[in-house]
């Protein structure tokens, strides 16, 4: 095998890195999903939860596969085999990558609803009568093949940026897109302020409810939002960390990345509840909110079609920068693992995805009657790789890292200036994360 980290293609900057990294964590889950899990589980309660989960499991671990990446200059399956001394250990980045291509196949058909949406705006095709929008989404995804279109854009796109490779593709995209996201996001989380009763919002988002501290899905629903929304255990960190080169300070950039994707997800959180109050809506009913209960909401309100075009906007920009790191997974497991060009293995992986997407596009209408555990394909779907795969592949990151990584254990991979922070780092990998992780699994599977 040549020498890989002369020949592998790296950031042209770190700020390159660090939006990317942003941009894969930044998407869908930040406003389709983070708005209904912080709705369904006690508001302010909830928070305080995600932020020490946060702390406690995801920051390590964010920090830990970035340090496998680096150090391996190979792409996540490859990275574990590479370092790990003993065989069992060989496979522990495998599920990333499967989990990864899995997650791509529905997140292209929700990517795909937004810029449908985004085009009914732009286009003025919207229906303007209010108390329509719930139909108009029924009549769409319920449609015989209009979702799978929408889903075949979308990731075409994908595989255009992936095709440009790093700099050119994935770090040049996230350059110009996640600006953008920044800009429109602020404006309107400042023009939901403006709203009537907007304060109201604010309480049900910000007030905790305590009692919610006693139910067990609390915790797993932080857990996995924070592993979905950081992009965890999927081999993206470790992905994106190959093509880092030696000097890049992990710990800075893994802090900058939890903390600018936590504060997204806060402030999508505050263009959304606010608006929901201020026109007597019911908030926390899954990613109806997004679809059926915002546009409803938009065709009311006084300059509503921009806000639609800039929301809607927001969520395709959103999902693409996360859609490019899913793929570029697959994409540079495939060009490793058998030897394939980034053109071949971007459109092989890209049209795999999509085919196998085909049954989520289709899950409420040609297959709206099939139901996998009582739940629609695409909810299924997600519930098993979110809730089940991905926390065990995140304990097996951990327990790699904290307990099998030979210079892990010894030297400083990460890199800290500070020894306490190093302490804290190792504790949290080789301890809380493990522990937390099984603790609130087997819980959720009812197991104790
Ligand atoms: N983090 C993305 C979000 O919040 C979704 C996501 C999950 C993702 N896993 C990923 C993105 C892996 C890129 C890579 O919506």
């Amino acid at each position: 095998m040549a020498d890989i980290s002369e020949n592998r293609a790296h950031w042209a900057s770190a700020s390159g890195f660090i939006l990317a990294s942003l941009g894969a964590a930044i998407g869908l889950g930040n406003i389709w999903r983070f708005s209904y899990v912080v709705g369904e589980n006690g508001g302010g309660a909830f928070l305080l939860v995600y932020v020490a989960t946060m702390a406690l499991v995801g920051v390590p671990l964010l920090l830990a596969e970035l340090a496998v990446g680096r150090a391996a200059q190979r792409e996540s399956a490859s990275a574990f085999s590479a370092l790990a001394t003993r065989r069992i250990w060989r496979v522990t980045g495998l599920p990333g990558v499967i989990i990864s291509f899995v997650i791509m196949t529905y997140y292209g058909v929700i990517a795909g609803w937004a810029l449908k949406y985004f085009v009914a705006f732009a286009a003025a095709l919207f229906p303007h009568q209010p108390g329509s929008a719930a139909e108009y989404f029924q009549t769409f995804t319920t449609h015989g093949f209009e979702p799978v279109i929408w889903q075949a854009l979308i990731v075409a796109a994908t595989v255009g940026i992936v095709i440009g490779g790093i700099e050119y593709g994935i770090e040049r995209a996230n350059k110009i897109l996640m600006p953008v996201l920044a800009v429109i996001i602020i404006a309107l989380a400042v023009h939901s302020l403006t709203l009537p009763n907007a304060a109201r919002g604010l309480v049900y988002l910000f007030a905790p409810d305590w009692t919610m501290l006693a139910e067990p899905r609390l915790y797993l629903a932080a857990l996995g939002q924070a592993f979905f929304s950081l992009g965890l255990a999927m081999g993206v960190l470790v992905t994106y960390g190959s093509y880092l080169s030696a000097s890049q300070r992990l710990p800075a950039a893994g802090v900058a990345i939890a903390l600018g994707d936590t504060a997204f997800a806060l402030i999508a959180a505050v263009v959304i509840f606010p608006a929901v109050f201020s026109f007597g809506m019911e908030p926390g009913q899954g990613p109806g909110l997004a679809f059926i209960t915002l546009p409803e909401i938009f065709v009311r309100m006084t300059a509503g079609t921009a806000v639609g075009i800039a929301f809607f906007g927001l969520l395709v920009i959103a999902a693409m920068t996360s859609m490019i790191a899913l793929l570029e997974v697959p994409a540079a497991y495939a060009m490793a693992r058998w030897g394939w060009t980034r053109r071949q293995a971007a459109l092989r992986c890209g049209g795999a995805a999509f085919l196998l997407g085909i049954p989520s596009a289709l899950s409420f209408g040609l297959l709206g009657e099939v139901r996998i555990a009582g739940q629609p394909i695409l909810d299924a779907i997600d519930f098993l790789a979110s809730n089940v795969a991905l926390p065990l592949s995140g304990l097996a990151i951990a327990l790699f890292v904290g307990w099998h990584w030979r210079k892990a254990k010894t030297e400083n991979v990460v890199g800290f200036e500070r020894p306490a922070a190093m302490g804290y780092w190792r504790f949290a990998i080789r301890y809380v994360a493990p522990l937390a992780i099984v603790l609130i699994f087997l819980r959720a599977m009812s197991l104790i």
